[in-house]
C-alpha cells in the first residue's frame, strides 16, 4: 500500500479546496500566469490553483496522487468548459511521463511537500522546467502558531509515530532545506528565494463548523482522530483543534476568516 497516496484518498480534500479559492485565485495573479503558458500544477488537488491558471488561457496540467481529486478536478475542468486544462494521476516524486524542460512554469501549492523524498522531488521539478522557466512553491512552515502549521503538528502529536525514515513535509517550509534540496537539483542560490505569505480560509459557517470539515474530510486530521479515539482522547484533541480555530478566526461568530502563514518559494532555472 502507498501510505501517501492513501492519506489523501482516504478524505474528501475538495470540501477544504473549497473554502481556499480566493487566495488560490489571488497567488496565480500575483505569479503572473498568462495566455499560452505551459503550466504543470504539482499537487494540484481539484485545481484550486489550476483552474485560475486556465481561465488565465495558460495551457495546464494537473498531477496529483489521489485518484478521486485527480476525477473532481477533471469535473470542474469540464463544467467551466476549459479545454485547456487536464488532470491526471501521478507522483511529484516522480514525473516519469513528463519530458524535460517542458513546462514555463511549475506551480506546487501545499502539494509536493507532501511527496516522500523531498530531494528528487526538487530533482524532478526542476528537470521538467525549461531554462529560463520558474518553480513556484507554497509549504507550511514547522512551528508556525498559524491555523495549518498548528494542525499538522497537534494531529502529530496523537497519531502513531510515523515510519523510520519518515522526512516531515513541514521541513519544506525552511529556508535552509528549501535551499539544500534545489541545490543538489544544480539551482545557484540566486535564483532561490524565499518569502512568508498568507493564505486565507473562508468558510460561511462558524469555525467549529469548519473543524468538522476537517475533522470528516482531511486526512491527516481524520487519521489523529481515529488514532485519539482508540485510546479515548478524541475528546481532548476536539478541544485542543477548537481553542486553535477559535483563535484564528477573523470572521466574528458567524463565518470563519483565518489566515494562515506559509513559505513561498520562487526558484528560477537558467
Ligand atoms: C493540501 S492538498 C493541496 C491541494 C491543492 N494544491 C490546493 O491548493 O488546493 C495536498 C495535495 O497534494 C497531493 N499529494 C500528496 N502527495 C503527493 C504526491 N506524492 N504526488 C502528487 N500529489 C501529491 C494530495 O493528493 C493533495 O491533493
Amino acid at each position: 500500500m502507498n501510505a501517501n497516496k492513501a492519506l489523501w484518498e482516504k478524505g474528501d480534500f475538495t470540501r477544504l479546496a473549497a473554502t481556499m479559492r480566493e487566495s488560490g485565485d489571488e497567488l496565480i495573479e500575483s505569479v503572473g500566469v498568462a495566455k499560452g503558458m505551459e503550466v504543470l500544477d504539482l499537487g494540484c488537488g481539484d485545481g484550486t490553483t489550476a483552474v485560475p491558471s486556465a481561465r488565465r488561457g495558460a495551457n495546464v496540467l494537473g498531477v496529483d496522487i489521489a485518484e478521486n481529486l485527480v476525477a473532481a478536478g477533471n469535473a470542474r475542468a469540464r463544467e467551466a468548459g476549459l479545454d485547456n486544462l487536464r488532470f491526471i494521476e501521478g507522483d511529484a516524486s516522480r514525473l516519469d511521463d513528463l519530458a524535460d524542460s517542458r513546462f514555463d512554469l511549475v506551480v506546487s501549492i501545499f502539494g509536493a511537500m507532501f511527496a516522500p523524498r523531498p530531494f528528487d522531488v526538487a530533482k524532478e521539478m526542476v528537470r521538467v522546467t525549461r531554462p529560463g522557466g520558474r518553480i513556484v512553491m507554497g509549504n507550511w512552515i514547522p512551528a508556525d502558531p498559524t491555523l495549518v502549521a498548528q494542525i499538522l503538528k497537534i494531529s502529530a502529536a496523537y497519531a502513531p509515530p510515523p515510519p523510520e525514515g519518515f522526512i516531515s513535509p513541514v521541513t519544506w517550509g525552511l529556508e535552509e532545506n528549501v535551499r539544500e534540496r534545489f541545490g543538489a537539483a544544480g539551482i545557484p542560490p540566486a535564483q532561490i528565494s524565499c518569502e512568508r505569505a498568507t493564505y486565507v480560509f473562508r468558510h460561511p459557517g462558524p469555525p467549529s463548523e469548519f473543524l468538522s470539515t476537517f475533522r470528516r474530510f482531511y486526512g491527516p486530521t481524520m487519521n489523529a482522530f481515529e488514532a485519539a479515539a482508540k485510546d479515548g482522547r478524541d475528546g481532548q484533541l476536539q478541544s485542543e483543534l477548537e481553542a486553535l480555530f477559535e483563535s484564528q478566526n477573523q470572521g466574528g461568530p458567524e463565518r470563519t476568516v483565518i489566515p494562515a502563514t506559509y513559505l513561498k518559494v520562487t526558484v528560477r532555472k537558467s
